[in-house]
C-alpha cells in the first residue's frame, strides 16, 4: 500500500461517515461529489481489483513513481517477492528482540500511534538499510519517518521544509542506490539492495527512491498503524483480550483497514454493477465499507474477534486482491500478532486520552491516544 500514503489527496475525519451515508442512500456503487465513483460491495470490489477483463489500467499504488509506474512489471514482481522473503527471514531471525522493544516503546505507557511506528522502525531499520549504509543516509531516512510517515506528520510541517527534506532524501538515497549497483553480483542485504539490484539498466534514480519509500511506508507506517489499531481496540474492549492475537489483528484490520481506498483508472467503457463507466474516470474501491457491508458481516461495526474462528472471509481485502495484492501481508500481520501476544502475556492494556476520531488520510491511522500497560498478576483465560 504505502505509496498511497504519498499520492492520494488528504482527507478529514468526516469522510468515513459521509461515505457510509452515501452508500446507505445510493447503494454499493455511488458517487462522492468531487471525488468520483466508489465501490462498497466486496464482490464488485474484488472484480475491479482482479481486473480480469482489462477494464482498468494496470495499476498498483505501491509502484507509483513521479512519472508513472516502475517498469517493467518483472522488476516490480522481483522486488515484491524478494522484499517479502528478506523481511520474513529478518523477522524470524530477530524475534527475540521484541520483548525489549515492547519494554522500550510501549510499557508502561506510550503516545500512540507514533510509539508503534517507532517500535517498527527500530525493529526493521536494519532490514531497510543494513549496517554498511552510510550513517548520513540512515539519518535522513529517520527524518522521513518523523516528518512524513507518522500519522499527521505532514500537517505539522510547512510545505517548504517538506520539500527540502524530500530533496535531501532523494539525493542521499539515489546516490546510495548507485553505489549498491556497482556490485550487482551480491545477494540483497537489505531492502534498498532489493530495489537497487532489481532495476533495469537506464532506470531513473528517482524511481528507485520512490519504491524504497513505499517499502518504508509499508513496514514502519502501515504495519505500525496496524499494531496500534489492534492495541487500541483491545484497550477499548478488555473482555476480548483473551482472543487469539491473530484474530485480534484481523478484526482490527477489518474494522480499520489501514489501506482503505484503492483507485483504479478506467481503461475501457463498461458497466460497473448498475453504473456505466468511461475512460478518464477513476473507480475507488473502498475496503472500509466492504469490511462493514451489512450483507456480508453480522454486527458489522462490532469488535468481534471470534468471527475469525472459522478461518478467512471472502469479503476481507485489507491487502488488496489479485495480481497486485500485497506480498508483505503475512509478515505484517505476523509481526503485529507477535507484539500483541507479548503485550497481552504480561500486561493489561488501557486506552487513555482517546482522541476519538480516526486519523483519516491516504492511510487510516488510530486517533491520537495513550496506551497504559499494567503488569498482570494472574493468568489470562
Ligand atoms: C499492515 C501493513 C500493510 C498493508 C495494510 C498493506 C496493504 C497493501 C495493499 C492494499 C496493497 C495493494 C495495493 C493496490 O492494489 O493498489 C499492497 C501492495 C503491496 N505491498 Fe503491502 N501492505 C502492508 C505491508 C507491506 C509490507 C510489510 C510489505 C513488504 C514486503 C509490503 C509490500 C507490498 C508490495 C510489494 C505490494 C505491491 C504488489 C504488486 O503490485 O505486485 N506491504 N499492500
Amino acid at each position: 500500500m504505502s505509496s498511497t500514503a504519498r499520492s492520494a489527496p488528504p482527507v478529514g475525519p468526516g469522510l468515513l461517515p459521509l461515505l457510509a451515508r452515501l452508500r446507505d442512500r445510493d447503494g454499493d456503487v455511488f458517487t462522492v461529489p468531487g471525488a468520483g465513483l466508489h465501490v462498497a460491495d466486496p464482490a464488485l470490489a474484488k472484480a475491479v481489483l482482479a481486473n480480469a477483463g482489462g477494464d482498468f489500467a494496470e495499476h498498483s499504488d505501491f509502484f507509483a513513481t513521479a512519472t508513472g509506474f516502475l517498469a517493467p512489471r518483472q522488476a516490480q514482481q522481483r522486488i515484491a517477492r524478494e522484499a517479502r522473503d528478506l523481511l520474513a527471514a529478518y523477522t524470524a531471525a530477530h524475534a527475540a528482540d521484541l520483548p525489549r522493544l515492547v519494554g522500550t516503546h510501549l510499557a508502561p505507557g506510550a503516545a500512540m500511534p507514533d510509539a508503534a511506528n517507532r517500535l517498527l522502525h527500530e525493529h526493521l531499520g536494519p532490514a531497510l538499510l543494513g549496517p554498511a549504509t552510510a550513517p548520513a543516509v540512515r539519518a535522513v531516512v529517520a527524518e522521513v519517518v518523523t516528518h512524513a510517515v507518522l500519522a499527521g506528520a505532514r500537517q505539522r510541517r510547512g510545505r517548504l521544509r517538506r520539500a527540502l527534506l524530500r530533496h535531501r532524501a532523494y539525493a542521499a538515497l539515489a546516490a546510495e542506490t548507485t553505489r549498491r549497483r556497482a556490485d550487482p553480483a551480491h545477494d540483497p542485504a537489505d531492502l534498498l539492495d532489493v530495489v537497487a539490484l532489481a532495476l533495469p539498466d537506464g532506470y531513473d534514480p528517482a524511481d528507485a527512491v520512490d519504491v524504497f519509500l513505499s517499502l518504508l511506508f509499508a513496514t514502519v507506517g502501515s504495519t505500525g498503524f496496524l499494531l496500534s489499531w489492534t492495541l487500541y481496540l483491545v484497550g477499548r474492549h478488555p473482555d476480548q483480550a483473551g482472543a487469539p492475537p491473530a484474530a485480534l489483528v484481523r478484526e482490527a484490520l477489518r474494522l480499520w483497514p489501514v489501506a482503505w481506498l484503492f483507485g483504479r483508472p478506467v481503461a475501457r467503457a463498461h458497466d460497473l454493477g448498475p453504473v456505466r463507466v468511461e475512460p478518464g474516470q477513476t473507480v475507488h474501491v473502498c475496503a472500509y465499507l466492504a469490511h462493514r457491508h451489512p450483507g456480508h458481516w453480522p454486527e458489522p461495526d462490532g469488535f468481534r474477534p471470534d468471527r475469525w474462528r472459522d478461518g478467512p472471509h471472502g469479503a476481507f481485502l485489507p491487502f488488496g486482491f489479485g495480481a497486485h495484492a500485497c506480498t508483505g501481508a503475512a509478515v505484517a500481520t505476523g509481526l503485529a500478532a507477535d507484539v500483541v501476544a507479548l503485550v497481552l502475556a504480561s500486561y493489561d492494556v488501557a486506552v487513555l486520552d482517546d482522541g476519538g476520531q480516526p486519523q483519516v488520510g491516504p492511510a487510516l491511522a488510530p486517533p491520537p491516544h495513550r496506551v497504559r500497560l499494567t503488569p498482570r498478576s494472574g493468568e489470562r483465560r
